[in-house]
C-alpha cells in the first residue's frame, strides 16, 4: 500500500493511474478502523481497479472539542488493517495539508437535510463534513465513493452535495456492520466502560422492536414506546428517537403511502454519544 501525506504527490500518482483508464474507488475515514470501515474498503475493491482510503480526523466537524481531543488514534494498527485488505493507497494528510491558514468550514446548503436530527444536536457538523469531503473529492476525483448507512444522514448529505455541486462521482451507501450482539460498530465503542459496553446493544435491540411495532402501530405510539424503554434504562440516556422520511429526513408524524421511513436514534452512554438507525419499511 502506498501512503501519501501530501495532495501533490497523491494527485501526481492518481493522474498516472487514470491515464491508464483505471477506475478509482474512495473510502474516507477518520481512522480507528474497525470491520465497518473495512467492509467499505472490500466493496470498493470489488468494484474498482484502485482503492484509496483516507484517514483524517477532521477538526471542523467536531462541535464538541472534547470529543475531538479524545478521538481514538490507532494509526499503526489502521495501516496494518488496510494492508491486510490490500487497500492500494492511503491518504494520510496533516491538518495543514487540508486547511490553509484558518481551520474553518465552508457553509453549505443541503436543502434542509442539515437541519434535521444530527444537525439539531451538532451545530456546524455537516458544514465540516461537507467541507472535507468536497476537498477530498476535488483532490482524488474518484469514480466511486463509499459511505456507511451507519451515518445515514451524512450519506444523504454527501449525495445532495454531489448533486448540487455537479461533482462527478457515484456515491454508494453500504449496510451497517454490527458486533455479534447487534451494536453498530463505531470508533467510539472503544471508549465505553465495561458496563456501558454490556448495555449498548440495547440501542439496536430497541430499534428492532420498534421496527416490528411500526408494522401495526402509529408513528406516535412507536416514538412513545422507544422513549419509555430508554426512561427505564439507567446507563443509556436517549437524546432523540425519530421516525423520518428517508429522502427529506424530516420527522414524520403520520405514515403516508409510498413513503419510506427509517428510525434514527442518538443516545449517550456517559459522555459517549452513539448513533444508529433502522429501516422501518421498504
Ligand atoms: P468515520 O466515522 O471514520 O466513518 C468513515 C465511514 O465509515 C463513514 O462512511 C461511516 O458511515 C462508515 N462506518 C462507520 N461505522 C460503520 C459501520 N458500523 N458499518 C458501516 N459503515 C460504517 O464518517 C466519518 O468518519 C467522517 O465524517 C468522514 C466521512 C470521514 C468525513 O470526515
Amino acid at each position: 500500500m502506498l501512503i501519501f501525506k501530501t495532495k501533490e504527490k497523491l494527485i501526481n500518482h492518481l493522474t498516472l493511474l487514470k491515464a491508464k483508464n483505471l477506475s478509482v474507488g474512495f473510502v474516507p475515514t477518520m481512522g480507528a478502523l474497525h470491520l465497518g470501515h473495512l467492509s467499505l474498503i472490500k466493496t470498493s475493491k470489488e468494484n474498482n481497479d484502485v482503492t484509496v482510503a483516507s484517514i483524517f480526523v477532521n477538526p471542523t466537524q467536531f462541535d464538541n472539542k472534547k470529543d475531538l481531543i479524545n478521538y481514538p488514534l490507532t494509526i499503526d494498527k489502521d495501516i496494518k488493517l488496510l494492508q491486510n485488505e490490500h487497500c492500494d493507497i492511503l491518504f494520510l494528510p496533516p491538518v495543514s495539508e487540508m486547511y490553509d491558514q484558518s481551520v474553518s468550514a465552508q457553509k453549505f446548503d443541503f436543502d434542509g437535510l442539515e437541519f434535521e436530527m444530527e444537525g439539531k444536536h451538532r451545530a456546524g457538523h455537516f458544514d465540516g463534513v461537507g467541507t472535507i469531503v468536497k476537498s477530498f473529492f476535488d483532490i482524488i476525483k474518484p469514480h466511486n465513493a463509499y459511505f456507511g448507512e451507519k451515518d445515514f444522514q451524512q450519506l444523504q448529505i454527501v449525495k445532495k452535495m454531489v448533486e448540487k455541486h455537479n461533482i462527478s462521482v457515484q456515491v454508494h451507501g453500504c449496510p451497517i456492520y454490527r458486533e455479534q450482539d447487534g451494536l453498530a460498530m463505531s470508533s467510539r465503542n472503544t471508549r465505553l466502560t465495561f458496563d456501558q459496553r454490556q448495555c449498548a446493544p440495547f440501542i439496536h435491540a430497541t430499534l428492532q422492536k420498534a421496527a416490528k411495532l411500526f408494522e401495526k402501530s402509529t408513528i406516535d405510539d412507536v416514538v412513545k414506546w422507544v422513549e419509555n424503554e430508554f426512561e427505564q434504562n439507567a446507563i443509556l440516556a436517549l437524546e432523540y428517537f425519530t421516525v423520518a422520511d428517508v429522502v427529506t429526513l424530516r420527522t414524520a408524524s403520520k405514515k403516508e403511502t409510498g413513503k419510506t421511513y427509517r428510525g434514527f436514534i442518538a443516545a449517550f452512554a456517559g459522555e459517549i454519544r452513539l448513533i444508529d438507525n433502522i429501516e422501518l419499511n421498504t
